[in-house]
This record gives C-alpha cells, structure tokens and sequence, in this order.
C-alpha cells in the first residue's frame, strides 16, 4: 500500500460511515462515499473533499452498473450501509402474520447482509495487496433485537470466511460492533431518551458512543500497524456487551 490509499465507504454520507469518510480524507486518502440519496451524498462528498457514486448497495444491477464508477483499485473498504428496517415506519406483523413477519425478516437481511455481500464481491478483485475490508456489525448480533441482530450476526460468519480469502495476500477483515452511537440517522426518532438511557446504563461507562469514536476504531483496523487483526469481532459499547 502506497501513502495515499483509495477508500471505498459504503453509507459514507451520513452517521458512522461520515465520521470515517471524513478520518480517512484527513489522512489525505482518496475517499469514496456511497448511499442511495444523490443529493446526502453530494453535499456530503463536497465537504469531506471526496467523491461520491449513488446506488442502492442492496440492488444486484445496480451495484454491478456501479463499477464504472467506483475505484479501479481499492485498500480499504468499509461496508457500513446498513440499518434496523424494523425503524423504518413498518408496522410490527399482526401475531400470525407469516408473510408480514418473512418480510420484516427478508428486509433487514437484505439491508445488512445482502448490501455488504454485493459490494464486497464486487470489488473482490479491485482489492489491492494487503487490503483491508472492515464491515459495521453491532451490539445486536449478541444481545439481540429481531431480524436486525440476526442479519448482524450473520455478517460475523460471512467475515470468517472473507478474512480467511484475504490472508494469503496479507489482507485483512474485521467486524466492528457499536453499541448506541449517538448523531446518525439510524434512530428515526423512533425511541425517546429514557429508552436510550436504559441501553447506555449498560454501558460501564455508562454513555453511548459517537460516530468519531468509531471511526477512530475503523482507521486503526485499516492500517499497516493492525495487520495481524483479522476475523475478529471488534466491540465499541462501552462493555454493554457483557452486561448483565
Ligand atoms: N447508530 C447506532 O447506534 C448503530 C449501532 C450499531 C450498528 N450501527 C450500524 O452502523 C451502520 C451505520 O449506521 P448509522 O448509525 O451511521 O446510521 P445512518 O446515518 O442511517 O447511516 C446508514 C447509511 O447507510 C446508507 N444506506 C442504507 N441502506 C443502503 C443501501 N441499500 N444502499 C446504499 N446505502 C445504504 C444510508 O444512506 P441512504 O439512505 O441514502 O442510502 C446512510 O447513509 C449501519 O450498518 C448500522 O446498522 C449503528
């Protein structure tokens, strides 16, 4: 890897996926940023200083038509698209609604897990020597929370076997797992402050985290010094995870 890195970060307009945009553009790396919103992403693209490609990452056809767009050569890419369907407004499936619970099940696998398996294979064989691949889980795939913890924790099995298939060329993947991160879209105004405190007071620092913490985390991971990190699940929550 040379000194300035090409960066692909899916979701880079908005929460977590800005924060590392914007870590990486200070770093004086080329930065991709993707989303489905042109405009997010535009305006986004212009303040980080980096470029940008709209496409739904959960779009077959529209990932694959993506490419002509995307970097020829990729050192880092960071699937952070993703979120909770279930906060999208949909309501919870009537109790023996089978197709409403299959497609409540079905959106957040595709949200979460489809998005990342597309952009990743991809760029499978854009990804540079020593490339580093890490994809946002979260607190979820341990402590639950429906279709999205499953979809979460299915990122963590697909993560095995990408870390086993980068190793050989010295790259690397990794999951980084946040528990509540504050100042990013992903909430929908769907919970109100005592349900938050409720998650943070796990936390035994007893705070959520922020979008530039975990970015700070993701850049760590991306780097020459983290080689040796691979197929882990990287927890930020402030040890939520191992409340009790
Ligand atoms: N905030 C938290 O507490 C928390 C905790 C644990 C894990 N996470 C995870 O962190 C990641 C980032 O979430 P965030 O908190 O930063 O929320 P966010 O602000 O809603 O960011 C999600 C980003 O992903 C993009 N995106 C979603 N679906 C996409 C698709 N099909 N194709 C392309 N882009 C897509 C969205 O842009 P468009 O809508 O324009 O496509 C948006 O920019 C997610 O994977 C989320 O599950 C968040």
């Amino acid at each position: 890897m040379g000194d300035s890195r090409e960066v692909v970060v899916t979701g880079g307009g908005t929460g977590i996926g800005y924060a590392v945009a914007a870590q990486f553009a200070k770093a004086g790396d080329r930065v991709t940023i993707t989303g489905r919103r042109e405009q997010v992403l535009a305006e986004a693209a212009t303040r980080l200083g980096a470029r940008h490609v709209a496409f739904d990452a959960a779009d077959p056809a529209a990932v694959q038509a993506a490419l002509a767009d995307l970097p020829e050569r990729v050192d880092v890419l960071i699937n952070n698209a993703g979120g909770n369907t279930d906060r999208d407004g949909r309501p919870a499936p009537e109790p023996g609604d089978l197709a409403a619970l299959a497609d409540g099940w079905l959106a957040n696998y595709t949200a979460n897990v489809i998005t990342t398996v597309l952009v990743t294979a991809a760029l499978r064989d854009r990804l540079a020597e020593g490339a580093r691949v890490v994809t946002i889980g979260s607190i979820a795939a341990k402590a639950g929370s429906g279709s999205y913890g499953a979809a979460k924790a299915a990122l963590e099995a697909w993560n095995v076997d990408l870390a086993r298939q980068l190793g050989p060329a010295g790259g690397s993947a990794n999951i980084v797992a946040p528990g509540v991160i504050r100042d990013t879209e992903f909430f929908k105004g769907t919970v109100t402050e005592e349900w938050i405190r409720g998650r943070t007071d796990a936390a035994f620092n007893r705070r959520a985290g922020q979008p530039e913490e975990v970015a700070d985390l993701i850049f760590f991971l991306a780097g020459t010094g983290a080689g040796h990190i691979t197929g882990q699940v990287v927890h930020i929550n402030g040890g939520a995870h191992q409340a009790r």
